[in-house]
């Protein structure tokens, strides 16, 4: 039996609170100090007090990661170089990631390009970190003998969209984070049983998604309102995480044996599209439109 956790409190008080080497895994996105209205705290912190605050957090969550742990920090342009160097220099950890996080639709502005991504700086303990691939593949554009068809690594530019405001998931919440990624995180850099922690946990994606993938969770917010509302959240009926990478929804080209193809029909479903029961819709629609539709025209010209 997992167990889901949502702490109410400060995570400069509540992190030292946790043992050393208990968590495997850590995924945050914490404030990104550009005045966001998070109700309870100042997100307009001076520049040299950001960098303190983020030194003291991240100082503890290396002391609490086991050996084989991983920590996954969102963060702006304006401070990831920063906190970069804090994850390598200050407290010497190992690299292993700088990832894309790719949306279609942002703020447009009119001197200067548009920003659409965020960014995801990936460390772990040591260099003996956990890493499942074969649970976080995507789907091959092209069937060949030689390709591995439980699919390909998906790179370090990761494209999901954000949460809409007509999705039955969205939250009050003003940064709220999409699931498909976090699932990403959490299928890649743990296994079943194992505990993940998010210090700033907002609206509750990270304790959803760990909910969802038989992993205990431990969330910690500063703000009631947001518990509440994750706690609201944890309590829903599941019907599939609220993003997907557009990949997981397209069928190779040129499977042309239908032996082939049908196998691979019923193991793209099982490898990609568990726990995105929205995408198969959009995957049969892909199946249909590549192989059946042009069989059927083909067909209809021979009858001519
Ligand atoms: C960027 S948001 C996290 C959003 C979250 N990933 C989601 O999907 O909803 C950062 C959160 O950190 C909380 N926060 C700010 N300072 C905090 C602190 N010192 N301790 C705990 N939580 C804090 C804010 O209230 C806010 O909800």
């Amino acid at each position: 039996m997992i167990k889901i956790e949502l702490v109410t409190g400060d995570s400069l008080i509540e992190l030292p609170k946790i043992q050393d080497e208990s968590i495997d895994l850590i995924i945050t996105d914490p404030p990104y100090n550009l005045s966001k209205d998070y109700g309870k705290t100042k997100d307009n912190l001076e520049f040299e007090e950001y960098l303190e605050f983020s030194k003291e957090w991240l100082t503890e969550c290396k002391r609490i990661l086991k050996k084989s742990g991983t920590i996954y920090v969102f963060m702006g342009f304006r401070y990831i170089s920063y906190i970069y160097d804090i994850l390598s220099r200050h407290l010497n950890m190992n690299f292993v990631n700088w990832i894309s996080w790719h949306y279609t639709q942002g703020i447009g502005k009119t001197k200067g390009f548009s920003p659409r991504h965020d960014d995801i700086l990936m460390f772990s303990k040591l260099p003996n970190y956990k890493f499942n691939l074969d649970n976080i593949r995507v789907p091959q554009k092209y069937y060949r003998s030689i390709n591995n068809m439980r699919g390909a690594n998906p790179g370090d530019v990761w494209e999901f969209s954000h949460v809409h405001y007509c999705n039955d998931n969205r939250q009050k919440h003003p940064t709220q984070k999409p699931e498909g990624l976090i699932e990403r995180m959490v299928l890649a850099s743990s296994n079943e049983g194992d505990v993940v922690l998010d210090p700033f946990s907002g609206s509750g994606t990270t304790l959803r998604v760990c909910q969802q993938l038989s992993r205990n969770c431990i969330g910690i917010e500063i703000n009631p309102e947001y518990i509440n509302m994750a706690s609201c959240r944890l309590q829903k009926p599941f019907t599939g995480f609220d993003s997907v990478d557009p990949r997981m929804e397209r069928i190779p080209f040129d499977l042309n044996d239908e032996i082939i193809r049908n196998e691979y029909i019923t193991n793209h479903i099982k490898w990609f599209l568990k726990n995105h029961e929205g995408s198969m819709d959009k995957f049969m629609k892909q199946v249909n439109e590549v192989y059946y539709k042009k069989t059927l025209k083909k067909n209809s010209l021979f009858d001519d």
